[in-house]
C-alpha cells in the first residue's frame, strides 16, 4: 500500500469513534516496532518525525525507511507526518521529500521558542495549507502552546501557561482550514507533566469539548499524550537511571478526549522510556555484552508492546482493513471540490 493521506485516515477514524495514535520515530528499530505493532493489532498509523528527528537521521534515510515499511505492509494504512514544523520552508521541504502530512506549528515563531501571535499563526499556516491541499498533503496546525520544551523545541514552562481560548481555535479554523487542529489543554512535552496524577485543575478536558462541540468537523490533536506509567520509569530507575517521580496523561482522559472529537494522540515519550529501560537492563545484568543486536532487540520488542497497547485503548486496533486508500489525485479533488473543506462556515 502506498503511504495514505493523514485526512483520509483521520476521517475513518472520526467515522468510526476511534482515536489514531501518531508515534514519533529517528531510526529503523523505531520504525519496526510501530509496525510490528499494527501488524499484530491491525491497526491503521501515523508515523511522524520532528525537526530533531529528520537532523538526527538525515531525513532521506527517515523517508526510505518508512516506504519500506509501507512496501512491507500494504495491508496497514500509514501516514507519514512531520511533527512540529516551524516554518512554510520546514513544511514545504518536507512536502517536496514525500510526508503526506505535515504540522505547522505556528504556535510558536520559528525559533521554536517564543509563542507567536495569533495573526502570525494564522498567516503562515494558511500559507501552508494552500501549498499542501494544491498538492494533496494534509495539515496539522497548532493553537495555544504547550509546556516543557523537547530538544529544543517548545516554550517552557507549565502547560497552563498558553492554554487554547475556544473562541480563538473556531477562528483559527475558520480563518486557516487546517485537516486537524492541535490544542493545547494543559499538557506538556517530555516525562514532566505533571507532579501529581492530573484532575481538572491542570487538564483541561472541558477546554477540549467546548472546542469540539464549535468544530464538530476539524480533527482535534492531543500532545504531549504520554501516560509515562510508573512501571517504566521503574525499571529506569531500578537500573542505574535518575528519574524523578512523575505523572503523564492517564489513558482513560485520552479516551474521553477520543469521545470528544481527538482523533491523533502524539505519544514519544513512553516509547523512549520503554526502549532506555530495555537498553539499561541489559547493560546492568550482562554487562559483558556488546553486540548492539543484544540490546536493540529487546528495545524494540519493549517499543512494540507500549505501542500495541496504545493501539488498543485509542480504540484504532482492528480498524486497519476498513477501507481501501484514495489516491492522491481524489485528495487533491477533494479539496478543490469542497468536500474536503472542514471550516465551520462551510460545514454547518
Ligand atoms: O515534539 C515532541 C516530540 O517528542 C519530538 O521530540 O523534537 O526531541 O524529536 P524531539
Ligand atoms: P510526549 O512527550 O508526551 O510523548 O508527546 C509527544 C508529542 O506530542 C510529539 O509531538
Ligand atoms: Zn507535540
Amino acid at each position: 500500500m502506498p503511504l495514505v493521506s493523514m485526512r483520509q485516515l483521520l476521517d475513518e477514524a472520526a467515522k468510526g469513534g476511534y482515536g489514531v495514535g501518531a508515534f514519533n520515530v529517528n531510526d529503523m528499530e523505531q520504525i519496526q516496532a510501530i509496525m510490528g505493532a499494527a501488524v499484530e493489532t491491525n491497526s491503521p498509523v501515523v508515523i511522524q518525525a520532528s525537526r530533531g528527528a529528520r537532523q538526527f537521521a538525515q531525513d532521506r534515510y527517515l523517508y526510505h525507511l518508512i516506504l519500506a515499511a509501507a512496501e512491507l505492509h500494504p495491508e496497514i494504512p500509514l501516514a507519514m507526518h512531520l511533527d512540529h514544523g516551524n516554518s512554510f520552508e520546514t513544511c514545504k521541504s518536507a512536502i517536496e521529500l514525500g510526508f503526506t502530512s505535515v504540522m505547522m506549528d505556528g504556535s510558536l515563531k520559528p525559533d521554536g521558542k517564543t509563542p507567536s501571535t495569533f495573526e502570525e499563526n494564522v498567516e503562515v499556516t494558511r500559507k501552508v495549507v494552500d501549498f499542501a491541499h494544491e498538492r494533496g498533503i494534509t495539515v496539522e496546525g497548532e493553537i495555544g502552546v504547550l509546556g516543557g520544551v523537547e530538544d529544543g523545541h517548545g516554550a517552557g514552562g507549565s502547560g497552563l501557561d498558553h492554554v487554547t481560548d475556544p473562541d480563538q481555535a473556531v477562528e483559527f479554523a475558520e480563518r486557516t482550514g487546517v485537516d486537524a487542529l492541535a490544542i493545547a489543554i494543559g499538557t506538556s512535552h517530555g516525562a514532566y507533566k505533571f507532579t501529581k496524577k492530573p484532575d481538572g485543575s491542570v487538564l483541561k478536558m472541558d477546554i477540549l469539548i467546548a472546542i469540539h462541540k464549535h468544530l464538530p468537523k476539524t480533527h482535534l490533536v492531543m500532545h504531549g499524550s504520554s501516560s509515562v506509567p510508573k512501571d517504566l520509569q521503574d525499571i529506569i530507575n531500578k537500573y542505574g537511571g535518575n528519574l524523578k517521580p512523575t505523572w503523564g496523561v492517564p489513558v482513560e482522559e485520552i479516551q474521553l478526549g477520543i469521545r470528544n472529537g481527538v482523533r491523533k494522540i502524539n505519544v514519544d515519550t513512553d516509547n523512549r522510556l520503554a526502549i532506555t529501560g530495555a537498553i539499561r537492563k541489559v547493560f546492568a545484568e550482562t554487562p559483558e555484552k556488546f553486540d548492539p543486536r543484544d540490546y536493540l532487540k529487546p528495545a524494540r520488542e519493549a517499543m512494540q508492546k507500549v505501542v500495541a497497547e496504545r493501539m488498543t485503548q485509542f480504540g484504532q486496533a482492528g480498524h486497519a482493513a476498513d477501507y481501501a486508500p484514495l489516491g492522491i489525485d481524489a485528495i487533491i479533488e477533494g479539496y478543490k471540490s469542497g468536500k474536503l473543506d472542514t471550516r465551520p462556515s462551510k460545514t454547518k
